[in-house]
């Protein structure tokens, strides 16, 4: 009797003992099995007490930034203690699907469509051995936050429709605009004038780094990096969330954003995005918006302290609010290994406020308590 007790102790001791009760940035992230959590790129949503983390799903070696397995998910109601849900959108075996194993598949971000109650996953998508060519953005439903997600369509955004306020004159181009070499001013500012938009115009704007946001009204915009990754362009979803309205605006013109990451605080909303620099960290940026479809004002690198040039070598992927908590939000970044994709790792970071400004700070091991702490 006394040996079936201490049986049962110790089994609670090491559930109590191995759970994480803090986030610690950076470092192998264990999840409910032990295994260090496997959702690259990620997003997350809440749906009744459970928050979903959706990320890539990676493998081991040069060939694991391919998408040979799909998105996977996991489930957690503390935010630290994160349990495995599977593979929520598979790689497909068919070699004539969109998505047939070897393509890209990257940031996947799933909303909750109330009308038609159906959860809405968006992501970025490269056609199998086309490089980053396609630049599509692409749409997956599930019934359940936990999958399976049915892929839908695959969509090079705003084909055919101009930006809201494109000037009549910038809809015809010069003759000589292709021969311009790059990163003059005079190249600058032709795609400034929309250049690229008028190149993309017929066969629809470039869609590659993207998040999605749902905002108080429930209209969802996609945004993402367009024009060459040179402008992030800002896209109205359809009710159903599967389709584009037409209502789209360009971001930062020739800013040469990525990552984009949104968030609304106080009734302004904000962006975090990183530079270009492939998997190599960069400065991080933030911007600021009284309309989610701009003007968006820029408010520079939001991260203080060391490697802050560096967004502490990570690069945004997503922000969501947490539940229960007026205005708390927490920063996700990746710290990208592209030698060995499975073990890039995780940065997690309260996001504080000076002078109207988001503020990023180093912490090697914090918890939900930070938010009461000054900065
Ligand atoms: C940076 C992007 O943010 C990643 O999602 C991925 O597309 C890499 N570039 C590919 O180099």
């Amino acid at each position: 009797m006394r040996l079936k007790y201490s049986i049962i102790i110790c089994f609670i001791c090491t559930i109590i003992y191995s759970q994480n009760k803090n986030f610690e940035p950076g470092k192998q992230w264990k999840d409910t099995d032990g295994v260090h959590i496997n959702a690259h790129g990620g997003g997350i949503l809440f749906v009744d007490g459970v928050y979903y983390w959706y990320g890539e799903h990676k493998t081991e070696g040069k060939s694991g930034n391919t998408s040979l397995v799909g998105f996977s998910c996991y489930s957690s109601k503390d935010l630290y203690n994160w349990k495995n849900e599977g593979i929520v959108l598979k790689a497909e075996e068919n070699p004539n699907s969109e998505i047939t194993k070897g393509c890209i598949m990257e940031r996947p971000k799933v909303i909750f469509n109330k009308k038609m109650s159906k959860y809405i996953l968006w992501f970025h998508l490269e056609l199998k051995d086309q490089g980053y060519n396609a630049a599509k953005a692409a749409v997956a439903i599930s019934d359940s936050p936990k999958g399976p997600f049915k892929f839908y369509k695959s969509y090079r955004p705003n084909k055919g429709v101009w930006p809201i306020g494109f000037k009549n004159e910038n809809k015809i181009a010069s003759a000589d605009e292709s021969k311009l070499k790059s990163w003059t001013p005079e190249w600058l500012t032709a795609v400034d004038n929309g250049m690229l938009v008028r190149r993309d115009f017929e066969k629809g704007q470039m869609s590659r780094d993207m998040t999605v946001y749902v905002d108080d009204n429930n209209k969802a915009y996609l945004i993402h990096s367009s024009e060459d990754n040179l402008t992030l362009h800002i896209s109205e979803l359809t009710d159903d969330y599967l389709d584009f309205t037409e209502k789209w605006t360009r971001m930062a013109p020739a800013g040469h954003n990525e990552a984009p990451a949104v968030f609304k605080k106080n009734g302004i909303y904000y962006m975090i995005t990183s530079g270009c620099t492939g998997w190599d960290p960069n400065e991080a940026r933030s911007f600021s918006a009284n309309s989610v479809l701009g003007p968006w004002k820029s408010l520079g690198n939001p991260c203080v302290g060391e490697d802050a040039a560096l967004t502490f070598h990570s690069q945004s992927t997503y922000i969501f609010p947490i539940q229960g908590k007026k205005e708390q939000f927490i920063f996700m970044a990746d710290r990208w290994k592209p030698e060995n994709p499975i073990d890039g790792s995780y940065i997690w970071l309260p996001i504080k406020f000076a002078n109207e400004k988001p503020i990023l700070k180093w912490a090697e091991k914090w918890n939900l308590n930070a938010f009461a702490e000054k900065l």
